[in-house]
């Protein structure tokens, strides 16, 4: 688990992502339903790739890179999201 700060993390998840993710990362489903994959799985089974997603976004969709913010807000954010629901 990541040791970023969680309050910290949230403000930006709930002010940023939430836009496109939902308040409990859940709104983007990233596999074909039924299958089910949220940002909160991604970030708890996948640490590197959540957090290379937070630093330079998704390539070819709205989500913006972050990587002005820096590496410790990154670190808060990925270690919000890893208190995000998985299914
Ligand atoms: C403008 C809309 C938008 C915003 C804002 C946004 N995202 Fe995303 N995000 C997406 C889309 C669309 C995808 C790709 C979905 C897919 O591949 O099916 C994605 C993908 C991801 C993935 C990777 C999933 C994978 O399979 O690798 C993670 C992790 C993620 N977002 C986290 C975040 C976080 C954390 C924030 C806030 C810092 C954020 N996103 C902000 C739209 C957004």
């Amino acid at each position: 688990m990541a040791r970023g700060n969680v309050r910290r993390g949230a403000a930006i998840f709930q002010t940023v992502c939430v836009v496109c993710h939902g308040f409990d990362g859940r709104e983007i489903n990233f596999k074909d339903p039924p299958k089910a994959e949220y940002v909160g799985a991604v970030c708890k089974k996948n640490p590197w790739e959540g957090l290379h997603k937070i630093r330079f976004g998704q390539p070819g969709v709205g989500m913006a890179a972050l990587t002005a913010l820096g590496i410790d807000t990154a670190v808060d954010i990925l270690s919000y999201c890893q208190t995000l629901p998985v299914e």
